[in-house]
């Protein structure tokens, strides 16, 4: 049986026993700042358990895309050397939200295992809490084998997701895979838990009796026991396909025929097998979050994701590649999984483009880096006795060679050494405070007031109608002590979400404005929030007028109809791999986050704002629909990352132009845009762009700003517009060559006036002059000193200015046939007087103390005379 026949088995089973089919959700958690990746299937449903969510269906079967690598369950240590751990795996649930309990959980997975995929019931190990009777006198009920029975603690049988969330006692189904794989050298004694040796028996499900939630203030009960449960798929699939390595099931098996081909390899050369099996591992995992909206940088996610893709390149180069190669794989990756994931498949494009950047960066240092850790390795002559590297040579190869600290480890671990990590941290910490000086703190909202108006009134019912008018019964007034949240029955506000900034507008009793609301949020669910200031005169249970701000919401409608366009337009520009990663539409302008990794140059972005005024020009219309997720995807609507759609979603088409799923407000025809101006496009992190632009009234003030300081110039230049730039080229550049003139005129003059300072020097000898001057302050010594030289070639300068307390001195003289060496002067003096400084023999520069300046000038002219005699 193929995996995917496995998936599909699982959900018709569970379907068959009124479990509602749930996609998979993002990798990226949505909201859980706790959780770096999606780890289990029962994440997405964390609210159900707790009860601060209500689910339309008490049962739920999933398929789950995990990612366990950093975090509390964290498998990347482990991948290529074990036959079944993976930092990216899919996982088979059937949830309980306060439905059925241990009885029915067992009795499904039981019979799924035993009848549907009919694997032998003598095959299979069951292991309970030690505090679980119930559990157990199950299992013995169903007909398991007692000594196929064990029970085991907290650390084996008590399930938490993190630090904190829903948990509860567990119980584990392990497949025995048979004799021949048993640990040698591990001795088990009759009765003794066998299961210890995990390289024979292997967990293949684990039911999770889900009672508590462990938050930071304590332990305590969910509101009804529930049920989360979790079957790895490559585990499952390797037992019905009769294997033991999950590398040979036969979605690996395409991929890693795929990796002997571009590497030629053999996955049956064991010297080989290991990194086969990590780049097949590490390349459904970067493909899997990059398609999910992660992309490679220094920090958080970003970093998880470089460190996998490094270590895949790492075992590409062990394979002898050395130029981008993993990039090639991503299409097959998505091949074993478009299928149960098509909205990953539609980022192909971006994952391809981003790990071959990766690997073109990594490439570029990965060979300098081996070679500096071959170098150090032998200048810090590490050897049997002395194993350490030190966290130095670690952070220099994190930092220049961009080594992750852990690739670092695994090469050393390789030759029996390791890292001062300790070292390491220190070096990395001192690193940190530098970078932390200006950065932001992300201020957390509390969201604990709108859950419970939530839980109290449920959804707002959204009317969306053209007069942006409607009736409406207030239910709740929480005011604290600068604003009001208003909730009412049902609403014409467009509460902040998609990007889309909340509408203002009016709250009227009869013909009187009794409250202005000031922003609408959406905070939980579809709960619209209106927020007021507190000079209100409302009362609960009443009905009012609501009226939204016409203009205001028809300026953001068409920015938001803009923002559409400039997602294909950048496609069409760019290429498939613009993904939208963030937006904010405002009635003024708007604002689009997308993937690029590099800036749009001057004609990009020209083609760019063409294009979207062709397609405003289009006179296109505009048409939502609510559809099935499904249906709207087949039709290849775009979606943002991150974002998580119900099973009915609204779609946003511009005919041929556009189609995205969106929630906002729209023109009904594109021509009502008028038209659109890139205002700026700059970085806003590592392969993300941002691109901010107006429309319409906006656009046009903005143009019109600029067409009048146009005017102005046409006028102040006497130039037509098309002549403007070439007159103020010339202007700039005769005005930099006019600078340049009065400059070297001043300094000439400067020169002309420092000569007349020399006046009559003293002739010594037939050749040489000697001038001894005070000059004023700030006089640059050196250049009068050329002066000087400019009017007597063979003669010798002593100038010295006051600055402040102290004296600075020169002496100067010829290059060619120098009597003297002013630098020797200045030392000799320096022995017996109060004066520093040196030079060469043409020229010394110095300072004197005040007291000694006579004595040095005596002394200096003394010397120089002494020697041109
Ligand atoms: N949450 C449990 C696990 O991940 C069962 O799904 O093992």
């Amino acid at each position: 049986m193929k995996a995917n026949d496995i998936r599909k088995l699982f959900k018709s089973y569970f379907k068959k026993y009124n479990h509602q089919e749930i996609a998979s959700s993002s990798l990226i958690p949505e909201n859980d700042p706790t959780l770096l990746f999606a780890n289990a299937g029962m994440n997405q449903f964390k609210d159900y358990f707790t009860g601060n969510a209500t689910p339309d269906n008490k049962r739920a079967v999933t398929i789950q895309k995990c990612v366990r690598a950093g975090g509390k369950h964290n498998d990347l240590e482990n991948v290529g050397h074990t036959a079944r751990h993976h930092t990216f795996f899919e996982m088979l649930g059937n949830f309980s939200f306060g439905d059925y309990f241990k009885k029915d959980a067992i009795k499904f997975s039981w019979e799924f295992l035993t009848n549907e995929l009919k694997i032998p019931k003598d095959k299979l190990f069951i292991t309970v809490h030690n505090t679980d009777d119930e559990a157990e006198q199950i299992w013995l009920k169903i007909g398991i084998d007692p000594k196929h029975i064990f029970r085991k603690g907290d650390k084996d049988n008590f399930w938490e997701m993190g630090q904190y969330g829903p948990c509860g006692p567990c119980s584990e189904i392990f497949y025995d895979h048979g004799e021949q794989y048993k640990t040698t050298n591990l001795i088990i004694n009759p009765g003794q838990d066998i299961l210890v040796d995990e390289s024979r028996y292997v967990e293949i499900w684990n039911l999770v009796f889900m009672q508590y939630e462990k938050t930071p203030e304590g332990k305590f009960n969910l509101p009804s026991p529930s049920i989360d449960t979790g079957a790895g798929l490559e585990r499952l699939a390797a037992v019905v396909q009769g294997k033991y390595w999950n590398y040979d099931i036969d979605i690996f098996q395409t991929i890693i025929s795929q990796i002997e081909q571009l590497t030629n390899s053999k996955y049956s050369n064991l010297e080989q097998a290991d990194s086969i099996r990590v780049i097949a591992d590490h390349i459904r995992s970067a493909t899997m979050l990059i398609t999910d909206g992660v992309l490679p940088s220094n920090e958080g996610r970003g970093y998880v994701l470089r460190r996998i893709i490094r270590r895949a390149i790492r075992h590409l180069k062990l394979l002898n590649i050395n130029t981008p190669t993993l990039f090639k794989l991503v299409p097959t990756v998505l091949e074993t999984l478009n299928s149960e994931y098509p909205q990953n498949g539609l980022n192909q494009q971006l994952a391809e483009k981003f790990i071959k950047l990766e690997e073109t960066k990594f490439l570029e240092t990965l060979g300098q880096g081996l070679k500096f850790l071959k170098d150090v390795i032998k200048s810090e002559k590490l050897s049997k006795n002395n194993t350490i590297l030190s966290g130095q040579s670690a952070f220099k190869l994190y930092d220049t060679y961009g080594f992750p600290i852990d690739l670092t480890e695994i090469i050393l671990n390789e030759s029996n050494y390791s890292i001062d990590l300790d070292g390491f941290k220190t070096s990395m910490q001192h690193q940190k405070e530098k970078s932390k000086q200006g950065r932001k703190e992300t201020i957390a909202i509390d969201n604990n007031l709108f859950f419970k108006l939530h839980e109290q009134f449920g959804n707002t019912k959204y009317i969306e109608n053209d007069k942006l008018e409607s009736e409406a019964t207030l239910l709740a007034i929480d005011t604290s002590e600068e604003s009001s949240v208003l909730i009412f029955d049902q609403t014409v506000f467009y509460g902040e979400s998609g990007g889309q900034n909340g509408d203002n507008g009016e709250i009227y009793d009869g013909d009187q404005v009794v409250a202005t609301i000031i922003d609408t949020l959406k905070p939980v669910e579809q709960l619209h929030a209106h927020i007021t200031n507190n000079n209100h005169k409302l009362s609960i249970n009443k009905k009012y007028k609501l009226k939204v701000h016409r203009e205001k919401r028809n300026l953001t409608a068409r920015n938001h109809s803009a923002t559409h366009l400039l997602q294909s337009a950048l496609i069409a520009t760019l290429g498939k791999h613009i993904k939208q990663s963030g937006s904010n539409v405002a009635p003024n302008r708007l604002r689009f986050d997308f993937t690029h990794p590099a800036a749009l140059t001057k004609n990009e972005l020209i083609q760019v704002e063409q294009l979207v005024n062709e397609y405003i020009g289009s006179s296109t219309q505009v048409n939502c629909t609510i559809m099935s997720k499904e249906e709207a995807i087949k039709n290849g609507a775009l979606a943002i990352f991150g974002e998580k759609y119900g099973n009915e979603v609204r779609v946003v088409k511009m005919n041929n132009l556009s189609t995205e799923l969106c929630g906002g407000s729209h023109v009904c025809n594109t021509s009502e845009i008028g038209v659109f101006h890139i205002i700026s496009e700059s970085s806003l992190s590592t392969g993300i762009r941002r691109i901010e632009a107006v429309t319409s009234t906006s656009a046009a003030n903005f143009l019109n700003q600029r067409s009048r300081v146009l005017s102005a110039l046409e006028l102040n230049l006497q130039e037509k517009e098309n002549e403007i730039i070439t007159k103020v080229s010339k202007l700039v550049l005769e005005n930099k060559n006019l600078k340049k003139e009065i400059k070297l005129t001043y300094e000439k003059s400067q020169r002309e006036n420092n000569k007349s300072l020399f006046q009559t020097p003293e002739i010594l000898n037939n050749q040489c002059t000697l001038q001894t001057i005070e000059l004023p302050s700030g006089t640059n010594l050196k250049n009068i000193s050329d002066d000087y030289l400019d009017m007597y070639p063979s003669g010798i300068l002593v100038a010295y200015t006051k600055e402040n307390d102290k004296i600075k001195v020169i002496i100067r003289s010829p290059n060619i046939n120098n009597p003297i060496s002013c630098g020797k002067i200045l030392k000799e003096l320096s022995k017996t007087l109060n004066c520093r400084g040196g030079g060469k023999d043409n020229m010394a520069q110095g300072s004197v103390d005040s007291n000694d300046l006579e004595s040095f000038l005596i002394q200096t002219i003394k010397i120089i005379k002494q020697n041109t005699k």
